[in-house]
């Protein structure tokens, strides 16, 4: 279908609550989630949400079923299309890890997350998902779902001596489109 502009931190419409999908299996449906597989595609992402692409819906997609060289120590996600997710933490552990997205170009920084987590949701024709996952999995999980709620990585950095740009903290890491 088509690439779509990613928004840019600083855009309000990233500060939005989405709305929940309605109606599975539409044409519409589709139409959004191939622009959001042609839009994370061409940027290398390992996720992207509806918002991020100016569309104010429950939908997120990550994972990559293969090697991503933006996130090359990264183990291998399922591609996963997730509607009207709902996540539940298991365990009160936190992890540190780096992040990047593609709507804060050029940056990384450590975000806490829970370490361990339940989510639940639709696939586009309705069928529900329900998964425990850990470590990085999780984590893309919850900062796409982030997304959904109008929070962006960096309102979760603690530690600022841990945020900077990708060329700077990992010199040679392939990060021409992040
Ligand atoms: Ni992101």
């Amino acid at each position: 279908m088509a690439v779509r502009t990613i928004l840019k931190m600083g855009d309000a419409r990233l500060l939005r609550v989405a709305q929940p999908v309605t109606q599975f299996d539409t044409a519409q449906l589709h139409a959004l989630i191939q622009d959001l597989e042609d839009t994370m595609q061409a940027a290398d992402g390992a996720g992207l949400a509806a918002p991020q692409i100016g569309v104010d819906v429950q939908v997120v997609m990550f994972g990559s079923g293969a090697f991503n060289p933006r996130y090359p120590d990264a183990p291998v996600v399922p591609r996963t299309v997730l509607i009207n997710p709902v996540l539940t933490p298991l365990g009160d552990a936190l992890e540190d890890g780096w992040e990047g997205c593609l709507s804060v170009p050029g940056l990384r920084g450590v975000v806490p997350r829970f370490q361990r987590l339940r989510y639940q949701g639709y696939d586009p024709l309705g069928q529900a998902i329900d998964r425990c996952v850990e470590g990085f999995h999780a984590r893309v999980v919850q900062h796409e779902c982030d997304h959904l709620m109008g929070m962006l990585y960096p309102m979760r950095v603690r530690d600022f001596s841990r945020f900077g740009f990708t060329e700077v903290l990992f010199p040679g890491l392939d990060s021409a489109d992040d």
